[in-house]
C-alpha cells in the first residue's frame, strides 16, 4: 500500500548541522569537477569528440564537467532505441513503472545535498534554492508514480446488459523531452519521469548549461531497473539535432520547457506531417512569463515588500514564474518603491559555492549576462533606474538586483521576458486598471495580489488571467501536487506540471466494447 503523497520538506540552512552537511556535499562535489561524460543510448554509454563544456557560472574559469555531444547519426540510432525499448515499455505493469519512479525519489532524497551541490556550481544556484529544486524533482518522481497508479484501471463508464464497456488509457509513443536549465534538476526530472512512467520512451535533450545534474539524474534512473532505451540521453545543439528530433516521423510527442520563440518554433514544426508520419503529433510546451504582483491601497505593504523582493530576486529571478513587474496603486505606489528598493539594496550577491551568505548567484551565462544588462539599458530609455542596474562578468556574471520605476505599461521592458534579477513599477488608479494593466501581457504564467479587501480578491480570482494566481503572497514556488503549475496565452500549453491532469498529456484513452 503506497502512502498518501506529500511534499518534500525543505532543509531548514539556520540549523548548523543542515549546513555543514551542505558544505560537506559541495565539498565532495568539488572533488568532481571536470570530469567528461557519455551520451546514453539503449544504456550504453557513448563518448563523442564533440563536447559541450559547463562552467560554474559563479566562477566561470571553473569547469564542470565535458559532456558528449549528440549528432544526427546517433540521435537516429537513440529514436531506434527508444522505438523499440516501446514495445516492452508500454506493456508493463503501471505500478512497476511507479516503483521505479519511487525507487529513484529514495535515492534522490538519500544524496539530497549532493544534488543540489551539482546545481550550486553548475547553474550557480544559492543553497535554498538547490534545495527547493532537488525537492522539487522528488515530489514529482513521487506524485506522477501515484498518478498512473491511480490512472491505471482507466475510469469507469455505462455499460448495459447487451454489452460491457471500458475505457482505459494506453501511451503515446516515443517522445522527446527537452529540458531547461533553470530548474536545473526538477523540471528537467518532471518533464521526463510524467512521461516515463505513462509507459512512453523518450529522448531527453536537456539544456546545454545544465547537463551534468541531467547526467546525474540519468544515473539514479539507471540504478533504479529503468531498462535500456526507455530514456536515451542526448544532449546536443538544436540546430543539430534538435529540428531532427522534432521532425522525426516516429515522434508521438514533444515535451518542451524553455523560451516562446523555441516554443512555437517547435510547434509549427510539430504540426507538418512528415512521409511516413501517421499521427499529429503532441507538442507540451511550457513557455516564459511577464509576471506581475498587484498591490491594493489597502495592501500589507511589510508583506508586499517581502512577496515582490523575493520573487523577483529569488535566483536572480531566472523563473518563469519570476516577479518582473509591480503594478501598486497610486495611493501606496511611493512607499512600495522605496520599501522594496531598500529590501533590494540589503541583497547580497556573489558566489554561491563557498557558502551560504549570499541571497544571489551569477546568472546563468554569458548570454544571460548580455542580454539582462541589454535591457537595463532599455530600461534607462524607458523609466527611472531605481537601483541596481550594474553587473561584473569579470570573474562569474553577477548582476545587482534591479528597479525600474515610472513605466508605461506597454514599455518593452514592461512587455518582454528578461529572466534575470529586473522588475519594473508602474502605477494605476484604482482595482480595475490594476488588473487591466496585469492582464495586458500576452503571456499569462503566474501572479500575484497583496490586498485585504476580499471583494478585490474575488474580482482578481475571475479577471486576473494567469495559469496560477497567488493571494497574499509571492508568485514562484508551486509546490508539487498542491500548485499545478502552467500559463496561459503565450506562457505555453498549461499543462499543469505537478498537477492531476498531467499525465494524460502523454496517455491515449481507448474505449472498448464487448457485446453479448
Ligand atoms: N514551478 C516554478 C515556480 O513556481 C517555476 O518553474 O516557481
Amino acid at each position: 500500500m503506497v502512502t498518501p503523497y506529500k511534499h518534500e520538506p525543505f532543509t531548514d540552512f539556520s540549523v548548523e548541522e543542515n549546513r555543514k552537511a551542505y558544505q560537506d556535499a559541495l565539498d565532495y562535489v568539488g572533488t568532481q569537477m571536470g570530469k567528461e561524460y557519455p551520451l546514453i543510448i539503449n544504456g550504453e554509454k557513448i563518448f563523442t569528440d564533440k563536447k559541450t563544456t559547463t562552467v560554474n557560472p559563479n566562477n566561470h574559469s571553473q569547469v564542470v564537467g565535458y559532456v558528449s555531444k549528440c549528432d544526427q547519426e546517433l540521435a537516429e540510432k537513440a529514436h531506434q532505441s527508444a522505438q523499440e525499448a516501446f514495445k516492452s515499455w508500454s506493456k508493463w505493469d503501471p505500478e512497476a513503472r511507479a516503483a521505479i519512479l519511487f525507487r529513484a525519489a529514495a535515492k534522490i532524497r538519500h544524496r539530497k545535498h549532493e544534488f543540489s551541490a551539482w546545481m550550486t556550481y553548475e547553474v550557480g544556484k544559492p543553497w535554498v534554492e538547490a534545495d527547493a529544486d532537488t525537492a522539487e524533482a522528488i515530489d514529482f518522481l513521487e506524485y506522477y508514480a501515484r498518478q498512473m497508479v491511480s490512472l491505471k484501471d482507466g475510469v469507469e463508464v455505462n455499460s448495459r446488459e447487451i454489452e460491457h464497456n471500458s475505457f482505459s488509457y494506453i501511451p503515446l509513443g516515443v517522445g522527446i523531452t527537452i529540458s531547461p536549465w533553470n530548474l536545473a534538476l526538477a523540471i528537467m526530472c518532471g518533464t521526463a519521469s510524467g512521461p516515463v512512467v505513462a509507459g512512453n520512451t523518450i529522448l531527453l535533450k536537456p539544456a546545454k548549461t545544465a547537463t551534468v545534474i541531467s547526467y546525474k539524474f540519468m544515473e539514479v534512473l539507471l540504478e533504479s531497473g529503468l531498462p535500456d532505451g526507455v530514456v536515451n540521453w542526448v544532449p546536443g545543439s538544436s540546430a543539430e539535432i534538435g529540428d531532427y528530433l522534432v521532425d522525426h516521423p516516429k515522434t508521438r510527442f514533444i515535451n518542451f520547457t524553455g523560451s516562446k520563440a523555441t516554443g512555437l518554433h517547435i510547434a509549427e514544426r510539430a504540426a507538418k506531417v512528415q512521409p511516413g508520419q501517421i499521427w499529429m503529433k503532441r507538442v507540451i510546451t511550457e513557455m516564459g512569463g511577464k509576471d506581475t504582483i498587484i498591490v491594493d491601497d489597502d495592501a500589507d505593504l511589510e508583506l508586499a515588500t517581502d512577496a515582490i523582493a523575493y520573487s523577483a530576486f529569488g535566483f536572480s529571478g531566472q523563473k518563469c514564474s519570476a516577479c518582473s513587474r509591480v503594478i501598486a496603486h497610486e495611493d501606496v505606489y511611493d512607499e512600495m518603491l522605496d520599501k522594496v528598493a531598500k529590501k533590494a539594496e540589503t541583497l547580497t550577491v556573489g558566489p554561491t559555492n563557498f557558502d551560504n551568505s549570499n541571497f544571489m548567484g551569477a546568472v546563468n551565462d554569458e548570454e544571460a549576462f548580455k542580454k539582462i544588462m541589454g535591457y537595463v539599458e532599455v530600461g534607462k530609455q524607458e523609466g527611472r533606474l531605481v537601483t541596481g542596474g550594474t553587473g561584473d562578468d569579470s570573474k562569474g556574471y553577477f548582476i545587482q538586483p534591479t528597479i525600474f520605476a515610472d513605466l508605461d505599461p506597454e514599455a518593452r521592458i514592461m512587455q518582454e521576458e528578461v529572466f534575470g534579477p529586473f522588475v519594473g513599477f508602474a502605477k494605476a488608479k484604482d482595482f480595475d486598471e490594476l488588473i487591466d494593466i496585469a492582464n495586458n501581457t500576452e503571456y499569462g504564467l503566474t501572479g500575484a495580489v497583496i490586498s485585504n479587501n476580499r471583494a478585490n480578491l474575488e474580482k482578481a480570482r475571475a479577471d486576473f488571467h494567469v495559469g496560477n494566481l497567488y493571494f497574499n503572497r509571492g508568485c514562484t514556488a508551486a509546490i508539487v501536487g498542491y500548485q499545478p503549475f502552467g500559463g496561459f496565452n503565450m506562457s505555453g500549453t498549461d499543462s499543469k506540471a505537478g498537477g492531476p491532469d498531467y499525465l494524460l498529456h502523454f496517455l491515449q484513452p481507448k474505449t472498448v466494447t464487448d457485446q453479448f
